[in-house]
């Protein structure tokens, strides 16, 4: 079974060739017996909330996903800036390969940030290979984790990889992709023409939809003296509802929209800087991520944009393109066998 999953700060998106997908907060924390589960219906779907037994001579337990950001104490992000630690990720990965795998050995594609890539993809490719064999327990279904072979791809490339690809695209001109994400926006410039990324016009700047949160989080702790927690922020943004929050209605999602402005011009204004001398030349500027429609009117300015089909998943469904790719090569090259 062939997997692409992005694993990003805010969120673990992942698709698999059989046209399934997943997309839950990249949260772990330390799980526990639940003898309440079920007792009450949460509204939650299985899905949603991940239950992880890592077995093996001492089984780890973990929650992760919105299991953990309800239930864990400890639940947090496990990402240092880098993103490549592999026992980081090893929670959020299994879970992820766990849901999409159906037990079948797996080709998995997954990425890094463009700018720890080239340092440190080999490595991390390495470490992944590693986990191959692994045994879990998945919300109470045992499986086997099998590698069949891991591809690594750059985030942000992937995206735009993805959308060439299933188009069946043949650009000429310089083409911008700018991936807004939860803590991090990734720009990339590439020249169709010669069909290569631009090195020195790529850039991470390190804002993201968390500003957003952090921004309306600063804003009612003004008015109330408390902040509620980013979570709930987050999720009031997300399905478009008012927050309550110390006795208040807060129309949370309003005044994301009025602080999303200030992101959006952050970006515009790197995006501008770092691709100064080739602005006039763009053909346009695909925007991928979570964030992708916060900075359409911004950049808006400087190019014709466009935000991509399901945007939070593009670099997913590029790694997933990668993947089929390089299946069927390996197919040709083996004389079809
Ligand atoms: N259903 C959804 N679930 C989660 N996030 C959503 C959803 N719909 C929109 N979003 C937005 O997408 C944002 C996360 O974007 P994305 O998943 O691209 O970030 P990320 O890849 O985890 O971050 P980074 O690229 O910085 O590592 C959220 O903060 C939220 O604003
Ligand atoms: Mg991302």
């Amino acid at each position: 079974m062939l997997v692409g999953v992005d694993l990003g700060f805010g969120y673990c998106k992942g698709l698999n060739e059989a046209g399934e997908r997943i997309l839950f907060p990249s949260v772990v924390g330390t799980g526990f017996e639940r003898r309440m589960a079920g007792m009450v219906y949460d509204g939650a779907s299985e899905a949603d909330n991940y239950d992880l037994v890592v077995l093996g001579d001492t089984p780890e337990h973990y929650f992760v996903g919105h299991l953990a950001l309800a239930q864990a104490r400890d639940a947090a992000r496990p990402f240092s800036d880098e993103r490549s630690a592999a026992g980081e990720i090893r929670p959020l990965l299994l879970t992820a390969v766990g849901a999409l795998c159906k037990g079948e050995p797996v080709t998995l594609v997954t990425g890094l940030p463009l700018e720890p890539y080239f340092k440190q993809a080999p490595g991390l490719k390495k470490s992944l290979e590693r986990f191959s064999g692994t045994e879990i327990r998945l919300n109470d279904r045992p499986l086997k984790i099998t590698f069949e072979k891991v591809i690594m791809f750059p985030q942000a490339v992937g995206a735009l990889y993805g959308h060439l690809v299933r188009g069946g695209l043949r650009p000429s001109g310089m083409i911008g992709l700018v991936d807004v994400g939860y803590k991090t926006t990734d720009i990339v410039l590439y020249d169709a023409g010669a069909k290569r990324v631009l090195e020195g016009y790529a850039d991470t700047i390190p804002a993201g939809t968390n500003d957003v949160v952090v921004a309306v989080q600063d804003e009612i702790k003004r008015e109330v003296g408390m902040a509620p927690s980013p979570e709930w922020v987050e999720e009031a943004v997300i399905r478009g509802i008012p927050l309550r929050f110390a006795r208040r209605k807060f129309d949370v999602p309003g005044m994301a929209a009025a602080k999303a402005g200030q992101l959006a011009e952050l970006v515009a204004s790197r995006v501008a800087r770092r691709w100064r001398d080739h602005l006039q030349r763009l053909e346009v500027v695909l925007l991928a991520g979570g964030g992708a429609p916060l900075v359409q009117g911004a950049l808006s300015r400087l190019a014709p944009c466009e935000v991509l089909p399901d945007s939070q998943f593009a670099n997913a469904a590029g790694f997933l393109a990668k993947g089929l790719v390089s299946v069927a090569r390996e197919k040709a090259s083996s004389g079809g066998k």
